[in-house]
């Protein structure tokens, strides 16, 4: 990519470290069986490209840390344990599984776990540099009008109505917002993006909930009484 040019891409990585050669097979083939609209392994290349562009600017990062966190960062999607933990939790679990079945040492299976858990910043905040990389990278796939074509995606993903998911785009990206970005890198990335997708979100819930109802018009509304229901 001509504006991001990596010095370093995953051939050089995967010399260093062959195990992680069998991370991002592993990766591929998970979220591959699931193949979700918005949670796939498409998902995780662009978040591994933008934390590989970080990183590289942030210097002194493990890779044997970063490059597991981000393949598997949404791997708790594919648990089973996901409607009851979340996908951080859950992919926080599933992950150090994964990671010890192919040979990863119990320092580099927790330091990933953190990265994953606090991906959301929710279960937890990032509180290491990978863990941060990771937040950032995750978060600017949010910073940017595209998004606004993923969010219908994330729509027929969670089989979500559009009043809840722009309930929880406006909550979510304003604490995002608020936050701010870990990395200098991801700050120049963003470029007030992720506050104009905040308020494109809040521009929408003014629409549906006080301009513009007959976006959100249901079935009953046309009935003085009930519908006719099938026999
Ligand atoms: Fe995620
Ligand atoms: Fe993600």
């Amino acid at each position: 990519m001509e504006n991001n040019k990596l010095q370093e891409t995953l051939d050089a990585h995967v010399e260093r470290d062959p195990r992680l050669r069998e991370v991002y097979l592993t990766a591929k083939r998970r979220y591959g069986q699931f193949d979700f609209y918005h949670h796939n392994f498409v998902h995780v290349m662009r978040d591994l490209y933008r934390a590989l562009v970080i990183a590289e600017d942030e210097g002194n990062v493990d890779y044997s840390i970063l490059i597991p966190a981000v393949l598997l960062h949404d791997i708790g999607f594919c648990s089973p344990d996901v409607e009851a933990l979340g996908h951080d939790v859950a992919g926080s679990q599933l992950a150090q599984e994964i990671l010890e079945e192919l040979g990863f040492e119990e320092e580099i299976r927790q330091a990933v776990g953190h990265c994953i858990l606090a991906h959301k910043g929710k279960a937890t905040l990032p509180d290491t540099k990978e863990a941060q990389i990771l937040y950032d990278a995750d978060i600017l796939e949010k910073a940017g009008v595209l998004f606004m074509i993923f969010a219908g995606k994330l729509l027929c993903e969670f089989k979500e109505s559009i009043p809840h998911l722009v309930e929880r785009e406006v909550t979510d990206r304003g604490s995002e917002v608020e936050r701010g970005f870990y990395t200098r890198k991801a700050r120049e990335m963003d470029g007030g993006r992720l506050a104009k997708v905040r308020d494109l979100f809040a521009q929408i819930k003014k629409e549906i909930t006080v301009e513009r109802l007959d976006y959100t018009v249901q079935e009953e509304d046309l009935w003085r009484e009930k519908p006719p229901e099938f026999k």
